[in-house]
């Protein structure tokens, strides 16, 4: 294959320069980080699974009308996607509480919250993506009052969506990370989802038995995260067919 120009790598995927101007191809590795890149594997199979789920909750946001990045899948591991100026946020929803709300407020994993709840970190590894409330987004210029009204109303439309396709495949959405990149058409700016949705952003827990089924398993060590996202993408309908990753046989007693 031709050298492709590299534009940046991250701790989960590459961004190449796409094949026609205003686009990038992006790249799923099977790398998985958890601290901030304090704790590093490598998942066999985990960046064939999360271009298919992002692929498929890319695909439905488009659908229901919530623009996204998202141009088609190319190939296992790669995906084209729009070119778009990234806003410096994780824009993160919480239904219920967990990790660093629920460490931050002691409050227990799971509890229930009176509403959906959106809120914002700076975007910076070194710093460690600190909290930052509105006031700092807009004071410091990184977006601007109407961005974030669009940001909120857009984070809980996708929160809807997830919720109710996860909760249709018996998963119950914990919380998620989005973030979101500004495009520009002719002259016009436009918000839409970027990066991606799978389970490395997600909190998601079986509805019947609490089991977590997201990065938490690689965080916590709870057992095999490929199988975990394997089971994620099969209740989806988009398990690759030829995915590499097989789970391991269980002794039964
Ligand atoms: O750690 P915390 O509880 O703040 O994470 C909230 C949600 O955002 C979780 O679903 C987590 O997977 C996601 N997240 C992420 N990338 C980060 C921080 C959090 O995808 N850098």
């Amino acid at each position: 294959m031709a050298r492709r120009k590299l534009i940046y790598e991250g701790k989960a995927k590459i961004l190449y320069e796409g094949p026609e101007p205003g686009t990038y191809v992006q790249y799923f590795k099977d790398d998985a980080t958890a601290g901030n890149g304090a704790k590093k594997d490598v998942i066999e199979g985990k960046g064939v699974l999360n271009n298919r789920m992002s692929e498929f909750f890319m695909v439905g946001l488009g659908n229901i009308g919530i623009p996204t990045h998202f141009i088609r899948r190319i190939n296992m591991r790669e995906q084209l996607i729009r070119q778009v100026e990234i806003i410096p946020l994780e824009v993160i929803v919480r239904n219920f509480a967990a990790g660093s709300m629920a460490k931050r407020l002691g409050m227990e994993e799971g509890a229930a919250l009176p509403r959906p709840i959106v809120e914002f970190s700076y975007k910076d590894d070194k710093l460690g993506d600190p909290l930052v409330p509105e006031e700092y987004i807009i004071a410091f210029g990184w977006a601007s009052q109407q961005d974030m009204d669009d940001i909120v109303s857009m984070a809980l439309r996708v929160n809807d969506f997830l919720s109710g396709t996860m909760y249709g495949v018996g998963i119950k959405l914990i919380d998620f990370k989005i973030e979101i990149g500004r495009i520009w058409d002719n002259e016009f700016p436009r918000l839409v989802v970027a990066d991606e949705i799978s389970p490395d952003c997600c909190r998601l827990w079986d509805v019947e038995t609490g089991q977590k089924l997201d990065k938490d398993v690689f965080r916590q060590d709870l057992g095999n995260l490929a199988d975990a996202y394997t089971e994620v993408a099969r209740r989806l309908g988009v398990l690759p067919s030829n995915v590499t990753h097989r789970p391991k046989p269980t002794l039964i007693n």
